[in-house]
């Protein structure tokens, strides 16, 4: 008997595994119309788990101070066995996932699979999405170069704006009436204590969700057809699937091994796409460099703040969407998945992603 399967019987006398392994492999049986866009949820799980990883490393030299963390920084691209490695995969890392949620968001809002009974999944992922949005901002300090100092300094001024309390909320998120050593503390401790406390509590309630209610089916097909949810609580079954494992893990890897290509190539090929001049110089609070730009998932919340004639009202514009957005599955309540019979939806969903686009592109030649 090979050790392999010693192992596997001494685990499953004390313990059951294999039939824990096979309700959740082997006799998880999912859609058979299932697609391609349902592994973008197993995308973002290893994507967010080489970030954990690479953070972890990059841990080990960095050093979270004003004086210290450009240099430090420079230390790990320069001098530490792959470091630069390390440091570039976790920062091109962070734009790859937002890609990736993004996409995930959209394919969930096309498919109508936000509405009853999987609300509470939908919010667990927004409210994920939200923070990982508030990672990016968080870690982008860190290297405490020109680029991080100003754009964070351009992010918190806003702020500022909101009426009465605006000061107060400006200095509680930088530490003081400027961008200094408190900010970077308290952005240092939220990037890798506090958001990925949180971070890690929401994924385990999203997927919990997602396993509990069942994997919706895909709204194609002729014997597809509108079911009022449900009065008392129902497991949404698909007798007639296909297993997870092995048939559907295949289709997961093979869109992970696309993202981790398309992760690498960055890496390798245009290892420069997310640094800007400004980023290899030190923070300097006394010079602004021309033409300081958020990151690419930002530009529209900039552009945005920059077409209203006040900024208080641009952010609460934002806010509404935000909350809109929020609160779909609660709106939208009729139980109508295909999107052909959506025209509505469908043209404000287009219309939305053509708006992002059309923001972000102004905001960057702005
Ligand atoms: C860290 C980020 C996230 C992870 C790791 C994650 C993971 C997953 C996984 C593994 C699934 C099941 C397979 C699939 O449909 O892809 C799923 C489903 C789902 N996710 Fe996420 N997700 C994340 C973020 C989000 C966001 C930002 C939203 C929306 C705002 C969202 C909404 C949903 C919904 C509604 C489903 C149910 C799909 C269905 O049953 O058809 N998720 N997620």
């Amino acid at each position: 008997m090979g050790l392999g399967r010693k192992i596997g019987d001494y685990l499953d006398l004390r313990l059951g595994i294999r039939d824990i392994l096979e309700q959740n492999l082997t006799r998880y049986l999912l859609p058979r119309n299932i697609n391609a866009w349902y592994t973008l949820g197993a995308v973002l799980f290893t994507l967010f788990a080489l970030q954990f990883a690479t953070g972890i490393l990059l841990l080990v030299y960095y050093n979270p101070t004003a004086d210290e963390a450009f240099r430090s920084i420079q230390r790990i691209m320069n001098e530490v066995p792959y470091g630069w490695l390390i440091r570039t995969v976790h920062a091109v890392g962070a734009n790859i996932i937002i890609l990736a949620l993004l996409m995930h968001m959209l394919s969930v809002l096309f498919m109508g699979s936000y509405k009853a009974p999987r609300e509470l999944t939908w919010v667990a992922g927004f409210l994920l999405l939200l923070l990982s949005l508030g990672m990016c901002l968080t870690g982008y300090l860190l290297p405490w170069s020109q680029l991080s100092f100003w754009a964070t300094t351009v992010a918190t001024s806003s702020s500022g704006e909101i009426p009465l309390v605006g000061d107060v909320v400006l200095r509680f998120l930088r530490g003081g009436a400027m961008v200094g050593q408190p900010t970077l503390g308290r952005f240092f401790a939220l990037h890798v204590m506090g958001f990925p406390l949180i971070f890690g509590l929401l994924v385990l309630i999203h997927l919990f969700c997602v396993r509990r209610v069942g994997i919706s089916r895909p709204p194609f097909g002729p014997e597809w057809h509108p079911a009022e949810p449900p009065v008392t609580f129902h497991h949404e079954e698909h007798p007639d699937g296909i297993p997870f494992f092995p048939h559907y893990v295949a289709k997961d890897g093979a869109t992970i091994a696309f993202f981790l290509a398309l992760l690498l190539a960055v890496v390798f090929f245009a290892p420069g796409l997310f640094f800007p001049p400004a980023s290899f110089e030190p923070a300097d609070p006394f010079t602004t460099p021309r033409g300081i730009k958020p990151e690419w998932y930002f530009l529209w919340a900039y552009q945005t703040l920059k077409i209203f004639p006040n900024e208080f009202l641009g952010l609460a514009v934002q806010g509404i969407a935000l909350i809109l957005l929020l609160l779909l599955p609660f709106l939208d309540r009729s139980p109508e998945r295909r999107p052909a019979r959506r025209p509505l939806f469908v043209s404000v969903y287009f219309f939305g992603i053509a708006l992002f686009i059309a923001l972000s592109v102004w905001g960057h030649y702005s």
